[in-house]
Formats: C-alpha cells, sequence, structure tokens
C-alpha cells in the first residue's frame, strides 16, 4: 500500500539521546506517562530491537496492533499502527545537541488519502506529539535529575494503621518520583509505570523483582 507523507514535528529535548532511545523502547509507560492517549498496553514481544503489542486508545476505546523497530545506531525508529484505514508509519530520528540535550525529528506516513484530509491529519499528528513529547520530556528530565543525584534522594513518611513508614521516594525500577504519589491502604503506585508497592514491607506486589527502599523513621517526625 502506499502511504504519503501528511505532517512532521520537529522538537528540541531538554534530555541527553540514552534518555530518548530508552523511552522510545519503553512500552510499559504508555498508558501511565500518556493515559490520555493510551488506556492500556499488552505486549507480545520485546527486546533491544523494539517491541510489538496492543495498545488501547483512550479517546475511541479501540485497540490497535503496534510495532517499533528501533537501530539505536543511527537513532531512528519506525512505529507502525494498523487499524481501519490500513497502516501507518511514524518515522523518528534524533541527534544529541549536548550531553543533556537532543533533537527529534518525527515523519507522518499514512495511507493515501485526499489532500484536505491529509493536511488535518497531519495537523493533529503534530498536535498530538506535541503532547506526548511534553509528557515524555517532563518523565526523562525527571529520570536524568534522578540519576545524576542518587546520594539525594529524599526519604518520605506516610503513617499506615497509625505507624510512621519511611522509604526512599525513587522508584526502584527507573527512580520514577514517589514524592507525592498517594498511599492508599498502604500501598503506593509508581506515576510512571504503575508498578505497586507495599510501604510496610517494600514488596512489590505485581511480581516484579524489584523492592522499595524502606529507611529508618527519621527522629525528628513527630508523632
Ligand atoms: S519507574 Fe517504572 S514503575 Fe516506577
Ligand atoms: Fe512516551
Amino acid at each position: 500500500m502506499n502511504l504519503t507523507v501528511v505532517g512532521s514535528y520537529r522538537r528540541p529535548l531538554a534530555a541527553s539521546l540514552e534518555r530518548l532511545l530508552e523511552n522510545a523502547l519503553d512500552f510499559e509507560h504508555l498508558p501511565w506517562v500518556h493515559a490520555t492517549t493510551f488506556n492500556s498496553i499488552d505486549c507480545s514481544d520485546a527486546g533491544p530491537w523494539g517491541f510489538r503489542a496492543t495498545v488501547g486508545l483512550t479517546a475511541s476505546n479501540s485497540e490497535v496492533g503496534l510495532e517499533l523497530l528501533l537501530d539505536t545506531e543511527r537513532a531512528t525508529w519506525v512505529s507502525r499502527t494498523v487499524d481501519g484505514r490500513g497502516t501507518s508509519e511514524i518515522w523518528s530520528t534524533a541527534v544529541a545537541t549536548g550531553p543533556h540535550s537532543c533533537e527529534v525529528t518525527v515523519t507522518f506516513h499514512v495511507p493515501d488519502m485526499r489532500v484536505e484530509t491529509a493536511d488535518r491529519l497531519g495537523a493533529s499528528y503534530a498536535r498530538l506529539y506535541g503532547r506526548l513529547y511534553d509528557e515524555d520530556e517532563a518523565m526523562m528530565v525527571g529520570r536524568e535529575a534522578a540519576l545524576a543525584d542518587r546520594a539525594g534522594t529524599p526519604v518520605r513518611v506516610v503513617e499506615v494503621d497509625g505507624e510512621p513508614c519511611a522509604f526512599k521516594a525513587r522508584c526502584p525500577h527507573l527512580l520514577g518520583p514517589l514524592d507525592d504519589a498517594p498511599v492508599i491502604d498502604g500501598v503506593i503506585q509508581c506515576p510512571w509505570h504503575g508498578f505497586r508497592f507495599d510501604v510496610r514491607t517494600g514488596a512489590n506486589l505485581d511480581g516484579r523483582r524489584c523492592h522499595l527502599t524502606r529507611v529508618p523513621v527519621p527522629s525528628n517526625i513527630p508523632n
């Protein structure tokens, strides 16, 4: 099937190229960091080459097949979705512009369509990618800052069943922020990929091999 380029999007990002390539492979963040766009992901295969998954689309409450293939050397990746119109491809390529900055260019390729429809679709893709990259940039900047300051990880103290519990407020998965995540019945859920931890024991509740770091309750916490 012929594909037509309907638009493109270029974006400087305040995070390293390494973070951006990590983000491209990170399928699990889609329904969490981009909850207004995606509401589920079911991955069938993943590796350093990319991933294949079924994703739920929040707005239409429907599902599409998604395949992402990454060429790390060239910092280029393509994501393909298959829906009622056929296969669309979104090509992304990035360059480092500094140790903590890069720029990505995204091009939208869709099955042949009328010019006016193509223009509208191109503009709506560009708006969508603006929003997705706002969300990704906040995550990547937060992760880069947390990686640079592991010694300064903040401690959070919460009360569960009348007992204070103290833990490091960075998720043991990829250092997601746990400073403000709600604690409900002693369970905290990370906003980046949804991992859940029991703050009383640090145990992960999703069968993941990571553990929330508990620390002694600071002595200056009022009883
Ligand atoms: S950083 Fe991934 S679940 Fe917290
Ligand atoms: Fe993302």
